[in-house]
């Protein structure tokens, strides 16, 4: 595990984004993992700045997106597909058919997760994977539990995050109330992983994670048994450590 620690949020996303052009550069039809949330905005900036430089090309990667909520089309503005368009896919030169983000709308959420673990591993496994992190330590959508989910799978959101979410929808009603992760062995099998966290609410969890046990209380705590994980956080993040 590699811990760098920046001055800001632009520099990671420098840095993050310069870790997928590496790695595309290095492997042109390689499979990229992305996650939504605020942090990786700067990143996806930095991202397209380099294709518009002509630094990447990404016509030959595919993508694999780690959650998306239950309930949701893909063209509802709150979905994580949504997110994707929005923010990085619809800026640079991926195939709209190679992008793969769970399908949250099917009516059977079992049989999409299932189908979702299953394309990851047609297409060989996941090369490089970013992920944010929850101030509790979750990723992706694995909540602090007793035990590290293996595979994609749904999971119940908590009263918690449905109220949090409650802003972003026009009433509480509307907010999904499950959603479709990636598990801890999903993320686990991707060959090199980035985690990105900035601010001093991640502090805690950054500590955790790095110094702490190796526990599902605290789920990116797993990341200290992968061989190729580099954790990119500022100062505000670092300053338990
Ligand atoms: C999003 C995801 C989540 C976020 C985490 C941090 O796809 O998997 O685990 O990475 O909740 O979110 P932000 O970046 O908004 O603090």
């Amino acid at each position: 595990m590699v811990v760098k620690v920046y001055k800001t949020a632009e520099e990671i996303g420098k840095a993050a984004a310069a870790m997928y052009a590496a790695q595309v550069i290095k492997k042109p039809d390689s499979v990229l993992g992305f996650a939504t949330g605020s942090t990786p905005i700067p990143t996806y900036k930095s991202i397209i700045e380099l294709y518009n430089e002509g630094v990447i090309d990404f016509s030959q990667v595919t993508t694999f997106n780690l959650d998306e909520y239950s309930g949701l089309d893909g063209t509802h503005d709150q979905s994580y597909r949504y997110f994707m368009m929005q923010n990085l896919f619809n800026h640079i030169n991926v195939r709209k058919d190679a992008i793969n983000i769970i399908n949250g709308n099917s009516g059977d959420d079992e049989k999409a997760c299932k189908e979702y673990e299953e394309r990851i591993n047609k297409a060989g496994g996941i090369d490089l994977q970013i992920l944010g992190i929850g101030n509790n330590g979750h990723i992706a959508f694995n909540e602090p539990a007793d035990y590290f989910p293996n595979e994609t799978h749904t999971v119940k959101l908590t009263e918690s995050t449905i109220e949090a979410n409650k802003r972003f929808f026009n009433s509480a009603d509307e907010v999904p109330k499950y959603a479709l992760t990636m598990g801890i062995g999903s993320i686990m099998r991707a060959r090199s992983i980035i985690l990105i966290a900035t601010g001093s609410a991640k502090a805690q969890a950054i500590y955790d994670s790095v110094k702490g046990n190796i526990t599902p209380n605290c789920p990116a705590s797993v990341l200290q048994l992968h061989n190729d994980v580099t954790f990119l956080v500022d100062e505000a993040a670092a300053a338990k450590l």
